[in-house]
């Protein structure tokens, strides 16, 4: 047996278990801390403390926000660095006090209008007592629902980008729904609007037909939104302003070195419920980006920019976003797979399939990628390129429509009726990320293989792993093992959201073990290492979702009011994450 304790893998934690109770379990040896929750002050001259009682819209803009999503870590200096965490969404009943969903306060609104978006927030490590954050330091950044940013690409300025506050079609104000993220070569932050059409209303009585076509292919409600917010803010209601639904669902670029900076709508990305973005870089300097659209049959999606990436033109690389090509991946019955491009002209994006310029495929994306054929996927979540082996790894979350009545049966490279656990795939590009074509295989068929039949683990031993249901977010620590969180345990296996880890190569490839249980309620939303890998920081998502404030089913992290927070793991003898 080799390194490490005789693991091949490098990891040898004892596994935990699936569990229900309200705390956050971690193997023997490692104790996990709360870094930040929401409603933590992030600036200095007022520090706005957090009192749920008090909370004011402007109080939030100045707080970490709601339901933190995608982690990043972006090192400064030896044991500084910044944490870049996406606002997904708000739960107001678990926000407000007897919040009333048929009446929510226009305070209310606003408080969750500031709670979206993004942080950025700067972290120190202490010799002892491991991370803190940086109260007022220079690098903290509140992005919001309310924070300008412009339009890059085909769609800028197109017609359908127009709103009353707009007429250029170029600027809007904020970002919503942000899941998962990458952090790109050159150093910014791309972050992705997914479920953006829950803000909007009134999709029924949209006067353009066409439209109002387009509103419902991304889900658009017909009348009111549940969160009401149209009643207070008139660019939420469509049937005011028919194409404020056309500036949300982009890829958002930011840099987080400069809290000044304007971020960015880079349209050439296309628009869908986008989820995740990992940049890598082709052998001729192009840069690759794989996205998905988290929605049941929905596709995975490929961006290869026109322009080549430059190590040593930081300002260059922040345009390679602006033009490319987009792709959507078919998958192949025999393993094989391409990359179909999504270009106006080209094949059924005709000017009579409403595809007269590359902005309506921009724009349209979900429609063009039916066209030319791409494979339904069963809800694609995190994308994350090895970084050794350069294999793109793609999580299937889950899809328990898959197969039944009315809906798209089982292919190759969704297998499974019902996919109620989910699964990850293994994209091998032909050579070069940047190739027409691509082999891909399973890594993994998730469930509980003592209960569910057709679950698979590479061939590894299936009495050893432990149980596993929607993986959701992915990356990778430093030997090249495979960090997974899940969402979507509390109702699958009626347990709580976890972290694991399962070696992708190797004796040990597909030996997946739980190494974090969560809290009810609560997803494990994202996952990353610390540049050394002796911290693992992890985000848990709305804990107590499925109760209100005054019963919640969780009081984490504190014992009170349940927080969305971003924790962090360490060893405590200091050791790497995992062994
Ligand atoms: Fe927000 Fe697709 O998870
Ligand atoms: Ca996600
Ligand atoms: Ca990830
Ligand atoms: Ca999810």
């Amino acid at each position: 047996r080799a390194q490490s304790g005789g693991s091949s893998s490098g990891l040898t934690f004892t596994p935990v278990r699936l569990d229900d109770t309200d705390r956050i379990i971690v193997p023997p040896g490692y104790k996990s801390e709360i870094l930040i929750r929401w409603g933590d002050p992030l600036f200095l001259e007022p520090a706005t403390g957090f009192d749920i009682d008090a909370q004011t819209a402007e109080k939030q803009a100045r707080q970490f926000g709601y339901n933190c999503d995608y982690l990043g870590f972006i090192p400064l200096a030896p044991n500084r660095a910044l944490l870049i965490a996406n606002h997904e969404y708000t739960n107001p009943e678990l926000m407000f006090r007897g919040y009333d969903d048929k009446n929510p306060t226009k305070e209310q609104v606003d408080v969750e209008l500031q709670a979206h978006g993004v942080s950025v927030v700067h972290i120190e490590r202490h010799p002892t007592r491991g991370w803190r954050y940086t109260l007022g330091a220079w690098h903290n950044r509140r992005i919001t629902g309310t924070t300008p940013m412009r339009f890059t690409g085909p769609a800028a300025g197109h017609p359908w980008m127009r709103t009353s506050e707009d007429p250029s079609g170029y600027t809007v104000l904020g970002t919503l729904n942000n899941c998962a993220a990458g952090i790109t070569p050159w150093g910014t932050v791309m972050t992705c609007e997914e479920n953006f059409h829950q803000y909007f209303a009134n999709n029924d009585k949209v006067a353009d037909k066409e439209k109002q076509a387009v509103h419902k292919r991304y889900g658009f409600p017909g009348g009111a939104s549940e969160r009401k917010w149209e009643r207070y803010h008139k660019r939420f209601d469509l049937a005011q302003e028919p194409n404020e639904g056309f500036r949300f669902g982009w890829v958002v670029e930011f840099d987080p070195l400069d809290p000044g900076s304007l971020p960015r709508k880079h349209t050439a990305l296309g628009r869908f419920k986008h989820e995740a973005t990992s940049t890598v870089i082709a052998k001729d300097g192009r840069a690759v980006v794989y996205m998905g659209d988290d929605e049941r049959f929905e596709y995975v999606y490929r961006f290869v920019s026109d322009g080549r990436y430059d190590p040593n033109n930081r300002e260059a690389n922040m345009r390679l976003m602006e033009s490319g090509t987009l792709f959507v991946a078919k998958f192949n019955d025999d393993g094989t797979g391409r990359w179909l491009p999504l270009v106006a002209g080209q094949g059924p994006l005709t000017a009579a399939n409403g595809f007269p310029t590359q902005a309506e495929v921009c724009i349209n994306t979900r429609r063009a990628a039916d066209l030319v054929g791409a494979t339904r996927m069963d809800r694609p979540e995190d994308i994350e390129v090895h970084p050794q082996s350069g294999v793109v790894y793609a999580v299937m979350t889950n899809n328990s429509q898959r197969g039944t009545s009315g809906k798209p049966g089982v292919d190759a490279a969704n297998p499974r009726p019902q996919n109620r656990h989910g699964h990850i795939i293994e994209i091998i590009p032909d050579g070069d990320h940047a190739a027409a074509t691509f082999r891909w295989r399973f890594l993994m068929i998730c469930g509980d293989p003592a209960k569910d039949k057709g679950t698979y683990f590479a061939g590894f031993d299936q009495s050893l792993v432990s149980p596993i249901s929607s993986p959701d977010n992915i990356t990778f620590d430093r030997r090249g093992n495979l960090w997974i969180s899940t969402d979507g345990q509390t109702s699958s296996f009626k347990k709580n959201d976890g972290v694991y880890a399962v070696p992708v190569s190797g004796p040990e490839r597909g030996y997946n073990r739980q190494f974090l249980s969560a809290v009810p309620g609560a997803e494990c939303a994202s996952l990353i290492f610390s540049d050394n890998d002796d911290t693992l920081f992890v985000s848990i998502q709305h804990p107590a979702e499925g109760t209100t404030l005054e019963n919640a089913s969780s009081r984490f992290p504190d014992g009170k009011e349940p927080r969305p927070a971003v924790i962090f793991i360490r060893k405590e003898d200091g050791g790497t994450i995992g062994s």
